[in-house]
């Protein structure tokens, strides 16, 4: 069973619908990949996705509502097979942590999986409109999808 961490800033909008999608996937097509996701900042610990995430995915038939956010923590290093990131903030705040290479090969920008050496971000939707969450969305369904390699 291999052991994905999808991580951003708040915890609220693009690492939960990540991990959200990557979910219902694994649990539709039945496969052994197990998700969480965390941020990097501790603004919204213990909050729930920030509701227009929440709406955006329930129009996707994705529900995020069972979802609390949490600070990334160097523990996660070691749970985790692979940390994905949203942004290369977050990359720079996770390389910070890491005190290994070991630790340091565990983490990409998530998109590096669709465009690969790209070195592209999840643009974060946080100030933007309904329109980013669902650019967000499409952007976060099509990476799951091929990191999950459902055609
Ligand atoms: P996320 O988006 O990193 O995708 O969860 C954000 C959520 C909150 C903030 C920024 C980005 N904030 O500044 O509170």
């Amino acid at each position: 069973m291999q052991k994905i961490l999808f991580v951003c800033l708040g915890n609220i909008c693009r690492s939960p619908l990540a991990e959200g999608i990557a979910l219902h996937l694994v649990k539709k097509y039945n496969l052994n990949f197990t998700m969480d996701s965390a941020g990097t900042a501790h603004y919204h610990i213990g909050e729930a996705p920030d509701p227009r995430t929440i709406k955006n995915a329930k129009l996707h038939g994705i529900d995020l509502s069972t979802l609390i956010a949490r600070h990334f923590t160097a523990a996660d290093f070691s749970n985790f097979d692979i940390i994905f990131v949203m942004d290369k903030n977050n990359l720079k705040n996770i390389f910070d942590l890491a005190s290994t290479p070991q630790q340091k090969n565990k983490v990409d920008l998530f998109l590096n999986t669709l465009y690969p050496n790209q070195n592209l971000e999840v643009p974060d939707p946080y100030h933007e409109d309904e329109k980013k969450f669902e650019e967000v969305f499409q952007l976060l369904n099509k990476a799951c999808l091929n990191l999950l390699k459902i055609s």
